[in-house]
């Protein structure tokens, strides 16, 4: 598998914040049943590792990947664990090398041209734009696809049912990703139904 293939499969990445481990496997599944298999878990809570290692082992139809890859040392762990794909924030020429060497596909994260460029230059032309809102939304993302057309993006951070239409409309994303999937109350009660239901509404969303 390599990057471009994640935006296959689905036209979102929900983007999972774990507390406890236990909640993985039943989590992993409702997205899974909704429509939404490639599903990235965070490495912001120390169950993160133990959550991919629980959805790799458990859930087959998952396509598990972790997220909030900071340091090369979390993209060995990641892998170490099970994680098919890794997505990082933003990105260095070491983080790359370390990303690079778990053999798994990656999305770096980039937030101008001159980031994008960098990643360019390495032979990467799959990226997560982020913070997608923050840094200038859909607009911003469809003027950097005039300079850089070979670049296909996933933008993350504040993106939601409502907007995601906006970006899936762009030539240069190739998916969405964000939170929004999988509330905290939902995943705390075990409302396994209502992120089932957020997952279908969003894998009815299509890219171009
Ligand atoms: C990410 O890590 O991709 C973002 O924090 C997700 O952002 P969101 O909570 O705004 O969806």
């Amino acid at each position: 598998m390599i990057a471009e293939d994640l935006f296959d499969l689905a036209p979102v990445i929900p983007v999972v914040v774990l507390d406890d481990a236990e909640a993985a496997v039943p989590l992993a599944r409702a997205l899974v049943e909704g429509g939404l298999p490639v599903i990235e878990v965070t490495l912001r809570t120390p169950s993160a590792l133990d959550a991919i290692e629980r959805i790799a082992a458990e859930v087959p139809d998952a396509v598990v990947g972790a997220g909030t890859v900071v340091l090369p040392e979390d993209a060995e762990r990641s892998a170490a664990a099970g994680a098919r794909f890794l997505v990082s924030p933003g990105c260095t020429s070491r983080l790359r090398a370390a990303m690079v060497a778990t053999g798994l596909p990656f999305l770096p994260g980039v937030a101008t041209a001159s980031e994008a460029i960098a990643l360019l230059e390495a032979g990467v032309t799959a990226m997560k734009f982020f913070p997608a809102e923050a840094a200038g939304g859909a607009a911003y993302l469809k003027a950097l696809g005039g300079p850089l057309p070979r670049i296909r993006f996933c933008p993350t951070g504040g993106v939601t049912l409502g907007n995601a239409p906006d970006y899936l409309a762009l030539g240069n994303v190739g998916c969405v990703g964000g939170t929004w999937l999988t509330p905290k109350d939902a995943v705390r009660d075990g409302d396994w139904d209502r992120v089932r239901k957020l997952a279908s509404e969003a894998a009815a969303l299509r890219s171009r």
